[in-house]
């Protein structure tokens, strides 16, 4: 009889593996034939005239600026000229792009491109300036439009958050418009990762830049590595090579995965969830140790560390960052991932605390329109299903002060809290 028990549970066991070995082979064979064999088109072939202008920072915000933008093989020179907005007087400058080729070689009707990098460095802080990007031989360049840098200390000023876009690209381009429109003061546009749901197929990066079309030129973005933004053989390539960004990040991963940068008052801590957390938790600590001064200190990462959604938990995650984050008072985790929206309580060491003062709010939160469901949760201050949301931090001195609003499409306030330091 215990023979035959231990006889059928052995082949019960032998069962579910096979098929969950199985599930597993059958998902990579067809990630595998997608990557290599399905040919596709993009809505938004390259052209002669330059477009997908996009501000990111590699350098300090004060006093740099990368622009990048793409054209067709066409032109093969780049250049961004620039003068301080406040004078149209002012001499232009010119400083010349790198130009890089982004191959996607199952689009069939633009299978390669040109894209542009220029690093304007030597700003003055707090300061707009008027820009154009574009080709000085074929002589086709960008509209002029205007960024204005960090600044050295501000009374005030606000970025945005928000939560993964992945589908669902030109809703997520209302939205993001509605944002703006409502908000034009953000300085900046955060978005934790997920931009897209194939990392490397071109032309959903194409419909990601067109969501952003007229927004990511003039306010700099703040891009942040999701599982989806990994494409063709486990790599973020095709994320790599559109977004410059800093190279301060730990040593143990891939240059720009991860990265920091102060702006103001500010320390912005940006990981790659999807590597091991062990080898970012050194340079992480690292970081939180040099600017212990920052009067506000933000992680940005994919993965939560507090799910909204069942069987999508990351134990690492949560212990290995949260206990530095509990050690040098992050003020809040902004994270995505889950495809809903949960932000806990003030949280320290796993467990709820009295106050902002005493431990991190942990925000989930989706900007496309990809929703799962969520289960109720003992750390969830505030959480809701089936929502695309954008959030505003406005942040202020005398006394210093965070104001945290996530909003749905029309503008309504979903969630709100204020931290007074
Ligand atoms: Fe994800």
């Amino acid at each position: 009889m215990k023979r035959r028990i231990t006889l059928a549970f052995t082949t019960l066991f032998t069962l579910v593996l096979l098929v969950v070995v199985y599930e597993q082979f059958k998902g990579r064979v067809k990630t595998w034939y997608s990557e290599n064999y399905i040919v596709r088109a993009t809505k938004f072939p390259a052209g002669p005239q330059p477009d997908q202008v996009c501000l990111t920072w590699s350098g300090d915000p004060k006093t740099t600026q990368a622009v990048q933008w793409r054209t067709s093989t066409a032109v093969t020179d780049g250049a961004v000229q620039w003068r301080a907005a406040a004078d149209s007087g002012d001499e232009i400058r010119e400083t010349v792009a790198i130009q890089a080729v982004i191959a996607d070689r199952l689009l069939e009707n633009d299978p390669e491109i040109h894209r542009f990098t220029a690093h304007l460095e030597g700003l003055a802080p707090g300061t707009a300036y008027a820009y154009r990007a574009g080709s000085k031989i074929a002589d086709t360049w960008s509209e002029w439009a205007e960024f204005t840098t960090a600044p050295e200390s501000a009374a005030s000023w606000s970025f945005m958050y928000l939560g993964d876009p992945q589908l669902g690209l030109d809703y997520w381009g209302e939205l993001l418009h509605k944002a703006f429109a409502a908000r034009p003061d953000a300085a900046f546009y955060a978005v934790a990762g997920d931009l897209i749901n194939s990392g490397s197929y071109r032309d959903e990066w194409d419909n990601y830049f067109a969501g952003a079309a007229g927004i990511f030129d003039r306010r700099p973005t703040v891009p942040v590595l999701g599982n989806h933004d990994y494409g063709k053989d486990n790599r973020p390539q095709m994320y790599l090579d559109l977004f410059a960004l800093p190279t301060n990040g730990p040593n143990q991963i891939p240059p720009e995965c991860a990265y920091s940068f102060r702006y103001a008052n500010a320390l912005f801590i940006v990981l790659d969830s999807n590597l091991p957390p062990e080898d970012q938790a050194g340079w992480l600590e690292e970081q939180l140790a040099a600017e212990d001064r920052a009067t506000w200190k933000f992680a940005l990462y994919h993965h939560p560390a507090y799910s909204s959604s069942p069987n999508r938990d990351n134990p690492e995650v949560r212990e290995l960052w949260g206990a530095l984050f509990d050690k040098y008072h992050l003020d809040a985790a902004l994270q995505g991932h889950d495809h809903a929206y949960l932000r806990t309580y003030p949280m320290k060491d796993g467990k709820r605390v009295a106050t902002a003062s005493d431990g991190t709010y942990y925000i989930v939160s989706v900007s496309g329109t990809k929703y799962y469901k969520q289960e109720p949760h003992d750390y969830a201050e505030v959480q809701f299903a089936d929502t695309s949301t954008y959030q505003t931090i406005d942040i202020s001195t005398n006394p210093d002060r965070l104001t945290y609003r996530a909003h749905d499409f029309d503008g309504n306030i979903k969630d709100e809290f204020v931290i007074e330091k």
